[in-house]
């Protein structure tokens, strides 16, 4: 598949995913503006969608519906913005740009902030659990399941804890890195790959095949995200570069260096991809995904 009927699919699925994000942001009650305005200051500020992206098309693949496809994909993007306004906040990363625009605390204030995503996080808890989202309550519960062990001790919040408890500490060697990277960051990626899979009523060969793919692809993202923050252009990635070098973060960049790193990036895509032969060429926009990673600006 060509780069550009990749991008082309990412931008096409981007803009009917921002169209569902706009409808589940709004502020129905129009009660507490403030804390709804954050929130979609945050959520409906750009960004790749490539989590909605990776929940739709895991979803295409196992013949799923669009509409129950689309509420899952904006609770997973509810999650990682939740996730990106925590981590930016002056007690973790302490960044003042996200997504090209002010972080959500520089905006706003720091409380705000704090609840803002705490509202995004609970708001993916809702809409997964609304009956909306998919007639079967069995289906519901595993996905409510799925994203709360994607998001918290044992998912993103424990990696994002691994992820300040090494800053400037030596750090051992890789496996500790790719611990943290796959759990603040590889978790996420896992689950939208096999919530697609799920919420289509997938079966447990489809969901692990997925998850699979979903856990090298967030690998292989993380890795070149650190290297973007090497070697990216703030105007490009839309956020301040150079930061993790300053802080002292245990990356694979810093623990081997660009070329090594950039190796071990497409070792894991590679990995990623092997688990799709499964599906045949219905899964080539996966593959795609998997293939750009590795030489993304952005
Ligand atoms: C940034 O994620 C945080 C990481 C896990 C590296 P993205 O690069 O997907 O951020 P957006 O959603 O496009 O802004
Ligand atoms: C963040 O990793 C991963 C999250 C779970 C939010 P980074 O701290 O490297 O993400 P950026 O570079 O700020 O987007
Ligand atoms: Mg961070
Ligand atoms: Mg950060
Ligand atoms: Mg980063």
């Amino acid at each position: 598949m060509s780069s550009e009927t990749y991008t082309t699919a990412l931008a096409q699925t981007a803009a009917e995913f921002d169209a569902a994000l706009v409808g589940l942001l709004a502020n129905q009650d129009n009660d507490v503006p403030r804390i709804w305005d954050a929130m979609r200051y945050a959520a409906l500020a750009g960004g790749k969608r490539l989590r909605p992206f990776l929940v739709l098309i895991s979803s295409d693949v196992c013949g799923g519906s669009r509409a129950s496809a689309l509420r899952v994909a904006a609770a997973v993007e509810m999650m990682h913005t939740y996730s990106l306004v925590h981590d930016d906040l002056p007690a973790m990363d302490d960044d003042e740009l996200r997504r090209g625009l002010p972080t959500l605390h520089r905006q706003f204030d720091e409380a705000t902030a704090i609840l803002a995503g705490d509202a995004l996080l609970t708001l993916a808890f809702e809409v997964l659990a609304d009956p909306a989202t998919h007639a079967d309550g069995q289906i519901r519960a595993e996905l409510v399941l799925g994203l709360a062990r994607a998001g918290g001790a044992r998912g993103m919040a424990g990696g994002q804890m691994l992820d300040l408890e090494a800053e400037n500490r030596a750090v051992a060697n890789a496996n500790e890195v790719i611990r943290l990277e796959s759990m603040k960051t590889g978790a996420l990626f896992a689950w939208s790959c096999e919530a697609g899979a799920v919420v289509a009523g997938a079966g447990q060969a489809e969901r692990a095949k997925l998850r699979a793919f979903g856990a090298e692809f967030g690998m292989a993202f993380q890795i070149t995200d650190d290297i973007l923050d090497e070697t990216g252009d703030a105007s490009e990635v839309g956020k301040a570069v150079g930061k993790d070098s300053e802080r002292g973060k245990a990356t694979l960049v810093s623990l081997r260096g660009l070329k090594g790193a950039r190796d071990a990036a497409l070792e894991h895509a590679q990995r990623a991809v092997e688990n799709l032969d499964f599906f045949g060429e219905k899964a080539d926009l996966l593959r795609a995904a998997a293939t750009q990673l590795i030489d993304r600006r952005v």
